[in-house]
């Protein structure tokens, strides 16, 4: 099956075979999306039973599809016969379009730009799916940095509508244009923004957390009232408070303080309370306490 990208002023191409490397929490969702849309789909894992995971999570996040009437049976098999698997990088050279999505390390992620450089043909698209790290660094890697983006799924990438396409300075425009347009193809929303880390949504979303944990440490209103006033009165589905909880307050502060640091702007200079609840291992949901305390995983019992 091939899917044609639309013309544009400028870029135009066709992509047909697309390579996931990594297929954790990302990599099997992003795997199931571009197979959902018709295009072959080769997924890369570092051994067998990494890749046994993978396939397993791409399994049953379409028979949750099919239980909850999203496809049929049919269309199921159909997407689970777009993909092949594999635990060799070299079985990418076909791939016109190439998403990595392993670990959050700087290493590991340089090192496979730096392997894709001798197996992908040269006019392939290499995107990475980091949350946190630079793009730019990642391109520095492979010979061709200008087709290097950053693709910014969102969890679960089946569901999430949103993806953040990473442009960094040496990205070549067709490259962007050819991936907005690809993007769009998945029935995804794609949004452009430059390179640091939070690119447009956590930027904006833990800026905002991190004030309301400034907000109550100066004791200027109580959780349940920061919380409130955000669900009825912005009609957010959770208050800031419960979704740090929620997120947990070590994953919290980790991408505060990794944005502070690229982006140096004060919003996202962790607040200290944070950081005090973190050592104390108050980390929210997963350790029974965080703003609030949890009897069971899902019930905020207030004490
Ligand atoms: P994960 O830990 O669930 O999956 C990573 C996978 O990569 C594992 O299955 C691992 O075996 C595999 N892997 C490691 N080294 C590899 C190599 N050299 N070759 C092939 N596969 C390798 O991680 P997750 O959560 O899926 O994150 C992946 C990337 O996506 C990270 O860069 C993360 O920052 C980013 N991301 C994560 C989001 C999330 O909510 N979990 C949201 C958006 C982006």
């Amino acid at each position: 099956t091939s899917v044609t990208t639309p013309a544009s002023s400028t870029g135009s191409r066709t992509f047909r075979t697309i390579g996931v490397i990594g297929l954790g929490t990302m990599g099997a969702g992003i795997g199931e999306v571009f197979a959902r849309n018709g295009f072959d789909v080769i997924g890369v894992e570092v051994g067998e039973e990494a890749l046994e995971r993978g396939r397993q999570h791409l399994e049953h996040s379409t028979s949750r599809a099919v239980k909850r009437g999203k496809m049929t049976e049919e269309e199921q098999a159909e997407l689970i016969g777009r993909i092949t698997f594999s635990t060799s990088l070299k079985d990418l050279h076909d791939a016109d379009f190439v998403v990595e999505a392993v670990v959050e390390s700087l290493e590991v992620k340089k090192e496979i730009f730096r392997q894709l450089d001798e197996i992908v043909a040269p006019d392939a698209i290499l995107a990475t799916n980091t949350s946190s790290l630079s793009v730019t660094e990642i391109s520095t890697a492979n010979s061709r940095p200008g087709r290097v983006i950053g693709v910014h799924f969102f969890n679960p990438a089946p569901v999430q509508n949103l993806v953040e396409i990473v442009r960094t300075v040496v990205t070549e425009p067709d490259v962007l244009a050819d991936v907005q347009e690809l993007v769009g193809t998945l029935g995804k929303n794609p949004v452009v923004c430059g390179d640091k880390a939070g690119f447009i949504a956590n930027t904006l979303l833990f800026g905002y957390l991190n004030h309301a944990v400034a907000m109550y440490e100066g004791h200027y209103a109580s959780r349940e009232d920061i919380d409130a006033a955000m669900r009825f009165g912005c009609g957010y589905p959770m208050g800031p408070l419960a979704l740090l909880d929620l997120i947990g307050l070590d994953t919290a502060y980790e991408i505060l303080d990794t944005m502070y640091k690229q982006g140096r702007d004060r919003l996202h200079a962790p607040a200290p309370l944070l950081k005090q609840y973190v050592t104390a291992g108050l980390l929210g949901r997963k350790s029974g306490r965080g703003f609030y305390t949890y009897e069971a995983p899902d019930s905020p019992v207030v004490v």
